[in-house]
């Protein structure tokens, strides 16, 4: 069962327990949190111009569009306050700020009418994202940057959390995809060839989990959690913010989310990096995962 808490005052051990066990937190919009949409937001407007950047994907062509997002979104990702801003809010939500370590965010666009959804949109198909190498300690954060709505935003299909699906995430190794695709997605505005995990079986997507909050607002969820993108039919571009973080007693007591199917290898814990003093995981604590996830996948869910 995945139950959802608002604005919850559990600690953050409890809460990655619960989130471990499959539950989903949602916060209401912080000063912090805030502060980044306001940066995304100024970042949009100096990219797009006089063009509300939720509809120039209607006054470009496609190829425009993915050159500019393409050039607007590393500027985003490696932007000094995002490292000051990403602590800041996981500080304001009960993180322990030196054994949580974060990734970098992301910036995401989902265009609508599949004006584009391949390469730098790339509108995820059902995906857990420990099919991507990420460890089951990985909890994931997600805010909208405008108002999204039920046609643009994402959704879970939980059910899956705890049932496995036969699918394609042994031939997914984090440190080759680097060495050979994550830089080229802005030149894909027609097919995406890249090779992403996927499920082998048809996936029950409905009825699925949208969970709706405002600008600003938050939730995180495990990585375990098979998630997508939904459909644009919105007439908006959306743009959301996600990262990731572990907390250090999990990734050395290999404590997350069960594996209920995920074969991938290589593993993305060189990524993150402490909230006090932007430090990587020590080595000695990851090692473990260097091969691949040490969780096994568990023999019930296993088909
Ligand atoms: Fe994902």
């Amino acid at each position: 069962m995945t139950n959802i808490h608002y604005d919850s005052t559990l600690t953050d051990d409890q809460r990655r327990a619960r989130i471990y066990a499959g539950d989903i937190f949602v916060y209401s919009p912080l000063a912090e949190s805030l502060a980044l949409v306001k940066l995304a937001r100024e970042m949009l407007a100096q990219t797009f111009g006089s063009v509300d950047p939720e509809m120039a994907q209607f006054s470009m062509p496609v190829e425009q569009f993915a050159k500019v997002l393409g050039e607007l979104k590393p500027r985003f990702i490696h932007h000094p306050e995002c490292k000051r801003l990403l602590p800041a809010i996981l500080g304001r939500l009960g993180c322990d700020p030196g054994k949580t370590y974060f990734d970098v965010p992301r910036m995401r666009s989902a265009a609508s009418n599949d004006y584009l959804t391949t390469g730098i949109a790339y509108a995820f198909h059902p995906h857990r994202d420990t099919w991507y190498s990420a460890p089951f300690c990985q909890i994931n954060w997600w805010m909208p940057v405008f108002p999204i709505t039920n046609d643009n935003c994402m959704a879970f299909h939980p059910r899956y959390f705890s049932q496995g699906l036969r699918n394609t995430s042994d031939r997914y190794n984090y440190q080759e995809w680097n060495r050979n695709s994550r830089y080229n997605a802005a030149q894909y505005v027609d097919v995406d060839p890249r090779p992403q995990p996927k499920s082998l079986e048809p996936v029950e997507t409905t009825p699925d989990l949208r969970i709706l909050m405002p600008p600003g607002g938050l939730m995180c969820f495990s990585a375990a959690h098979l998630h997508s993108t939904v459909p644009n039919t919105s007439g908006r571009t959306r743009y959301s913010i996600d990262f990731r973080i572990v907390h250090l007693d999990d990734v050395e007591g290999m404590r997350g989310a069960e594996n209920v199917d995920s074969h991938s290898t290589g593993t993305t814990m060189g990524d993150y990096l402490r909230c006090t003093d932007l430090s990587h995981l020590p080595a000695s604590a990851t090692a473990a995962y260097d091969e691949g996830p040490p969780q096994a996948v568990a023999v019930a869910a296993a088909r």
